[in-house]
């Protein structure tokens, strides 16, 4: 008898998710003569029941396209809300993965759907995972599929504003993705030769940044660009935030303690991180230089992949359909080098992998003499 597979894709979408179905469909059918069902918003579809058959004609012609044909959300199967309320839904999702008659269950996503599958592996499911996302932050794989498209983008709308800084004598601003980690702001700073750059690693210092700027003015170049990832922190915030958590951290034994101070840090967080107007404003006061910003947003996500993104797709998810018949699952299919490696969930989840401070892109960031905020 021939295999049954799922797939869902959950998290933010990203391009290159449709090449990773159709590398898994359409090798798991044409290899193996395996079923392929596809589920429709993540682990949402799985839970209400609503699929999709993917043949052939299903998995034809979306190599290119952006988005995901299967849709997705954020809903995890132990948080789910369910007629206004927030519910456990993990029984329904087992019960309906053995409804299926489903043999493996394939989840494409970044960090939060690696934590989400490997609790389900931990049930009485079969589970795969491949690595998507934008940002680049998954851990136990050199690279996600999406980054590469993102940072292209990324990169020419640094190019464009490089134009019209310069004829204003400007400073610009462009705030870039990532959640919590500055791999596409440093790969699109440093591409696209920003003046500076700031990642959520180095925590900058608003008088650095602004004596860079001046410094520039000095040397005649009557411009700036600064490429700022969403999840950038000043110094004094990223203190503030270590002391709370070292509070939350001796409260161990005090819950309603513990409580407070963790919605103390929740509602700082999200005054304290990504707040790029009030950083042009100051930046704005410092250097009497003229300030815009420019936030770039969902753009970043949309449209067709790049070359790079299809090739990585196409190459985990022909590779994934290999482990599937091998029968290997709890394991993410990660990019290893030229090849692909099983890594299993229990070895990632709960993990990012951030930029390393000695990583070569930060170094040569430094050598062309970008300043990254933390020194001049
Ligand atoms: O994880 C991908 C990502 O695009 C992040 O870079 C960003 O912080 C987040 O998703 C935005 O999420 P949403 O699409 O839910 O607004």
């Amino acid at each position: 008898m021939s295999m049954h597979i799922g797939i869902l894709t959950a998290g933010g979408d990203s391009p290159g998710l449709n090449a990773t179905i159709r590398g898994i469909g359409k090798s798991a059918i044409s290899r193996y003569d395996m079923q392929v069902t596809g589920f429709l918003d993540g682990f949402r579809g799985l839970m209400e029941n609503r699929s999709i058959h993917l043949d052939g004609v299903a998995l034809s012609g979306i190599l290119t396209i952006g988005g995901t044909i299967l849709g997705t959300s954020r809903d995890k199967p132990h948080k789910m809300r369910v007629g206004g309320k927030v519910m456990d839904m993990t029984e329904v999702i087992v019960q309906n993965y053995h409804r299926h008659h489903l043999d493996a269950l394939v989840c494409i996503g970044g960090g939060g759907t690696q934590k989400n599958a490997y609790h389900l592996s931990k049930q009485d499911i079969n589970i795969i995972t491949l690595p998507k996302t934008i940002d680049n932050d998954v851990y136990g794989t050199d690279i996600t599929f999406g980054f590469d498209t993102t940072l292209s983008i990324a990169v020419d709308a640094v190019d464009r504003l490089h134009s019209t800084a310069h004829s204003h004598h400007r400073i610009i601003i462009v705030e870039i993705m990532g959640h919590n980690t500055g791999w596409l702001t440093l790969g699109a700073g440093v591409s696209g030769g920003a003046d500076v750059i700031l990642i959520p690693e180095i925590p900058y210092d608003i008088d650095i940044i602004a004596n860079s700027v001046l410094q520039r003015e000095r040397a005649g170049k009557h411009f700036s660009i600064i490429a700022v990832a969403e999840g950038a922190i000043s110094k004094e915030s990223a203190q503030k935030i270590s002391i709370l958590e070292k509070r939350i951290n001796n409260a161990a034994n005090d819950p309603e303690k513990r409580k407070k101070l963790k919605n103390e840090l929740k509602e700082y967080m999200s005054v304290a991180i990504g707040d790029t107007m009030q950083l042009a404003r100051e930046l704005e006061q410092l250097t009497r230089v003229e300030s815009r910003v420019t936030i770039l947003g969902h753009l970043q996500r949309g449209g067709i992949p790049s070359a790079s993104d299809r090739l990585l797709a196409t190459r985990l998810g022909t590779a994934c359909t290999e482990f599937l018949q091998q029968e290997k699952y709890g394991i993410m299919v990660a990019a290893r080098s030229d090849g692909v490696e099983a890594v299993p969930l229990a070895d990632i989840v709960g993990k990012r992998k951030t930029v390393p401070l000695d990583h070569p892109w930060i170094e040569s960031a430094r050598s062309v003499g970008t300043c990254m905020g933390d020194i001049l």
